[in-house]
């Protein structure tokens, strides 16, 4: 390999698409070869991937960059240059604005228009302007390098056991408190083509599962492999056909995508895993209608039921806002209501957050911070008993785990049960990238904790266990 001239440090703050992001920018940057670095001293680029999501995104921003300053000051001293990008849905948001505050930033590039990033960091080193927050006419996949391709920042190495692979980005639900419609702009499906071909690259490269990428991924509705639209389910059938696929799993859905063929693949398809990530937000019909989410309370009740009558084994994870404007005791008494109903075997929860240009930030009836703390931790609290509540529940029992990589500790592994929660086992590290019957023993708090059985269990020099083969239904 030749020696890299250059060298990168990328941060990235948010969600899975960041993460995916995050990885393509170090392609795209690897063409000009810069290599990644695990710290920003030294480095000559730092690009910040941001995320806009909650709280006060662009003050972090700031205080992160403030932070650069005696680095890119050190640089300059020592007669190198340090150059600051910032990406995602921050640099998307705010635009200019970041380089009016933020003078030391070089370049400012929004989440589709990353393919352009060494345009744009040549633009800046020549000190010309450095904003590109377009929505490009041009397919940013079709002009980012191939995972894993000649050139590539990972080129010539595994990847993980585990891909992300985003097939949908932005989102036309307008839900009032969102600021993604806007920082990732409308509904995109890539099409069945490319996502099969970037599949089959992962997992040339190890991967064994794929976690199916979008900001509304069940509104997936890209060009099929015979001209057609595609909707989600037939993505997921055909994904499903390639050899060595052993999971698939997608996030993020929301309940009104939620079609009758998706519900019927989660019965049909064995490799789609028994999780659904399938945020809700409220349980009561007046805040849902007016955070625009087009579905009440009762109608997610069904749709659960009908999930779980197609899949029985189907654990739940969610989001949820407290707080929203005008939401009251009762509305959110309400909230608690469904979250008992459902049951969710994890979940996220948010006090409500004001967005700056979405029509929720607006509202005069905003609810104090007292009363949103208060409800977050009421909520916050019954969610952990039935996360914990769930995690009991595999005690003693042996589930097909896959395994991802090293634990932390010396001889231990790290993988996933079928419901996503992570699972440590004493194994040897030849055997990462498969899957395996293990019987859970201890319940951490976060974790699992079990030991091989079987076959796998006889190779390792373990005990085996006679009467725990197979994953449980
Ligand atoms: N305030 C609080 N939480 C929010 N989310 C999105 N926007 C806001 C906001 N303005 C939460 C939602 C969403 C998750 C990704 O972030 O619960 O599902
Ligand atoms: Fe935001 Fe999700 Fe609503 Fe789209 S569906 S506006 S991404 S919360």
């Amino acid at each position: 390999m030749s020696e890299a001239k250059k060298t990168v440090f990328i941060k990235t703050y948010g969600c899975q698409m960041n993460v995916y992001d995050s990885d393509r920018m170090a392609d795209v940057l690897a063409r000009e070869g810069y290599r990644p670095v695990e710290s920003p001293e030294g480095a000559d680029l730092v690009v910040l991937n941001t995320c806009h999501i909650r709280e006060k995104a662009a003050e972090k921003v700031y205080s992160e960059v403030g932070r650069l300053k005696p680095l890119k000051e050190h640089a300059r001293k020592a007669g190198r240059t340090m150059q600051i990008a910032v990406a995602g849905c921050v640099a998307q948001a705010e635009g200019e604005e970041i380089v009016a505050r933020a003078p030391i930033v070089d370049a400012v590039i929004g989440p589709q228009s990353y393919h352009r990033l060494l345009a744009v960091l040549a633009r800046a080193a020549q000190g010309q302007s450095a904003i590109d927050t377009d929505f490009p006419d041009e397919d940013k996949f079709d002009h980012l390098p191939k995972i894993g391709g000649n050139g590539t920042a990972a080129a010539g190495q595994n990847g993980p056991v585990s891909a992300f692979l985003t097939v949908q980005e932005g989102c036309d639900k307008f839900c009032t408190f969102c600021v993604v419609p806007y920082t990732r702009g409308a509904e995109a499906s890539r099409p069945v083509e490319q996502i099969v071909s970037e599949a089959e690259r992962h997992i040339a490269r190890g991967a064994r599962e794929i976690m199916l990428l979008g900001q509304n991924v069940n509104a997936y509705h890209g060009a099929g492999l015979d001209g057609g639209d595609w909707p989600l389910a037939r993505l997921l059938a055909r994904l499903s056909d390639i050899p060595d696929l052993e999971r698939l799993r997608y996030t993020t859905s929301h309940p009104r995508d939620m079609s009758d063929d998706l519900i019927a693949a989660h019965r049909d398809l064995p490799r789609l895993m028994p999780y659904l990530h399938l945020p809700v937000q409220s349980g009561s019909d007046r805040i849902l209608a007016a955070m625009n989410r087009q579905h009440s309370a009762d109608d997610y009740r069904r749709l659960v039921e009908r999930l779980r009558q197609a899949r029985p084994d189907l654990a739940l994870s969610g989001d949820f806002i407290v707080g929203f404007p005008g939401e009251s005791d009762t509305d959110f008494d309400e909230t608690m209501r469904l979250v008992a109903d459902i049951g969710y075997a994890q979940a996220y929860s948010f006090k409500y957050s004001p967005r700056p240009g979405t029509p929720a930030a607006d509202a005069a009836d905003q609810v104090p911070d007292p009363v949103k703390a208060e409800r977050l931790q009421r909520l916050q609290e019954l969610l952990q008993a039935q996360q914990t509540a769930f995690n009991a529940a595999m005690h003693g029992r042996t589930m097909d785990v896959l395994l991802e990589k090293p634990g932390r500790r010396p001889g231990q592994l790290v993988g996933r049960s079928p419901w996503l929660q992570a699972v440590h086992v004493d194994a040897p590290a030849d055997i990462i990238g498969t899957i395996v019957p293990v019987r859970i023993e201890t319940i951490g708090a976060n974790s699992l904790f079990g030991s091989l059985t079987g076959p796998a269990a006889a190779r390792s020099g373990q005990a085996s266990d006679r009467d725990a083969i197979g994953a449980i239904a």
